[in-house]
């Protein structure tokens, strides 16, 4: 298709920024909060970069009005967060924490003083470690009922202010690093079984969260975001090709088709079959699958990389392989499913120094992607460039690496707006800086610099970066000036 000029997002666009619980709040035992499986994960030698935790991540449990003045400052039409399931319930379920429900209901109301849209994550996978010492966290269908149950909590307390509910944050992350790779909690290991169990049960309890939102008269916006990296085939070898579409069901359609659809895709679902892998799904689950697709609003999409598929012989790369958490460029390795893919470099982008693809035209292609497909709204709920940054002597950041990467990526958002995708809110990651799981706090993504490093002790002080003042701008003329 020809190449467009975008003149117009459209009106009442979502200008947004995102963020959450874990990675920014700190206060982790204040105020009756209990313990949460990431909690304890992190006080395992070696499982993050530099042994570093979100005990006081960005203190933002006490500054979070400094925080969203700055959004307000800026101009933010919405601010993205979620809620830390363990200030609510402490053990997971019983009992209420009044102190919980306040500080978030405080957050809501901050960003409704300014006329921000408050976008509320209701999982962002900080899970109640009493849920998993009572009944293994989500390796049990116990955990449907007390996820709905916390979710309804939230619609209860909140339902009346906040209109846009996001479900769960990138399912495919959290369960794969946790039942696959081992490098989130619980640290399971290539236990595919396992891993495709897990997924169900979190579907099911999305569902029956959706279908809840909708019993209690909810009106406003629900549904999932899923870290979605799209694939292009290494060539027309027509063994690539298939490798690409594997690819794409297995690990892009598999989470968004339940979505959206309420089933799984067929192939991929007989290739789990034969490997012994299928997950256990009763015609009362695919019922209430369905149903919940029918209520959906729009699908959420992380984006920060597309990837190259190849064919991967019987002996070649697996999924288990050294990822970069260092920042050294050139430190991960090509990894694949031996027999169906490997996801080599390509050729044709750059790469973040965390060895990421920089590919705007893929946004572009998830938007297209989604419209054909599913004929949905979309929200960027995350998109951004994670980079070294460095504060200079006069307290200025100027990181124009992270400007280009976000009009880039804007700019294909607007062509694929003009090419009729329906998209309701970008945000951006992150708004502060703030810690990144496995990366640390030295891995920054954040408009707004926080004086902190992986060690405990400074400021923690807040700094505009240049990107600040070029999403003000962006905001005010709606991205005439991209
Ligand atoms: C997404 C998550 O995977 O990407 C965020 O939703 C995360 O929580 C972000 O921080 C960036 O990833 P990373 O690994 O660079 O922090």
């Amino acid at each position: 298709m020809e190449e467009m000029k975008v003149t117009k997002f459209p009106e009442g666009f979502l200008w947004g920024s995102a963020s959450a619980a874990y990675q920014i709040e700190g206060g982790w035992r204040e105020d009756g909060k209990g313990i949460t499986n990431w909690d304890q994960f992190v006080r395992i030698p070696g499982k993050t970069y530099k042994a570093t935790t979100g005990d006081v991540a960005v203190d933002h449990y006490h500054r979070y009005k400094e925080d969203i003045a700055l959004m307000a400052e800026m101009g933010l039409k919405t601010y993205r967060f979620s809620v830390s399931w363990a200030r609510i319930y402490p053990e997971g379920r019983g009992e209420v924490n009044p102190k919980g429900i306040e500080f978030y209901e405080n957050i809501i109301d901050e960003c409704l003083k300014y006329g921000i849209e408050p976008m509320v994550t209701i999982y962002h996978w900080d899970l109640p470690q009493a849920l998993v010492d009572l009944y293994g966290g989500w390796e049990s269908e116990e955990i449907i009922e007390d996820y709905v149950n916390y979710a309804k909590t939230l619609f209860k307390a909140y339902g009346s202010k906040v209109k846009y509910w996001i479900t769960f944050n990138e399912q495919n992350i959290f369960t794969s690093l946790g039942w696959l790779t081992a490098q989130h909690p619980p640290g399971k290991f290539d236990d595919q079984k396992t891993f495709y169990q897990v997924n169900h049960h979190v579907f099911m309890a999305h569902a029956k969260a959706v279908l809840a939102y909708r019993e209690m008269g909810g009106t406003g916006k629900i549904g999932a975001s899923f870290a979605y990296t799209p694939s292009y085939a290494l060539d027309c070898k027509p063994e690539n090709v298939m490798s690409k579409h594997d690819y794409d069901e297995l690990k892009n359609f598999w989470w968004m088709d339940v979505y959206a659809y309420g089933r799984y895709p067929k192939a991929a679902m007989n290739y789990l079959r034969k490997k012994g892998f299928a997950p256990v799904v009763t015609k009362d689950d695919q019922k209430i699958l369905k149903a919940a697709a029918a209520e959906i609003d729009f699908m959420g999409v992380n984006y920060y990389q597309s990837c190259v598929c190849e064919y991967n012989p019987m002996d070649g790369v697996t999924p288990y392989g050294t990822m970069n958490t260092t920042g050294v460029k050139g430190s991960a390795q090509v990894l694949g499913v031996p027999g169906i893919y490997k996801n080599p470099a390509n050729p044709y982008l750059m790469t973040t120094d965390w060895d990421w693809s920089i590919d705007p035209v893929g946004l572009r292609y998830c938007c297209r992607e989604i419209t054909s497909r599913y004929d949905l709204p979309i929200i960027i709920s995350e998109n951004g460039l994670g980079a070294f940054d460095k504060k200079t002597e006069d307290n200025k950041i100027h990181d124009e690496y992270r400007i280009d990467y976000l009009r880039e990526h804007l700019k294909e958002l607007g062509k694929a707006i003009e090419e009729g995708c329906e998209v309701l809110a970008y945000c951006t990651w992150s708004f502060t800086d703030l810690l990144s799981w496995l990366n640390g706090y030295q891995k920054r993504y954040g408009f707004v610099y926080v004086d902190r490093e992986e060690e405990e002790g400074a400021t923690l002080d807040r700094y505009k970066k240049d990107s600040f003042y070029w999403y003000q701008d962006v905001i005010k003329q709606d991205g005439e000036n991209l």
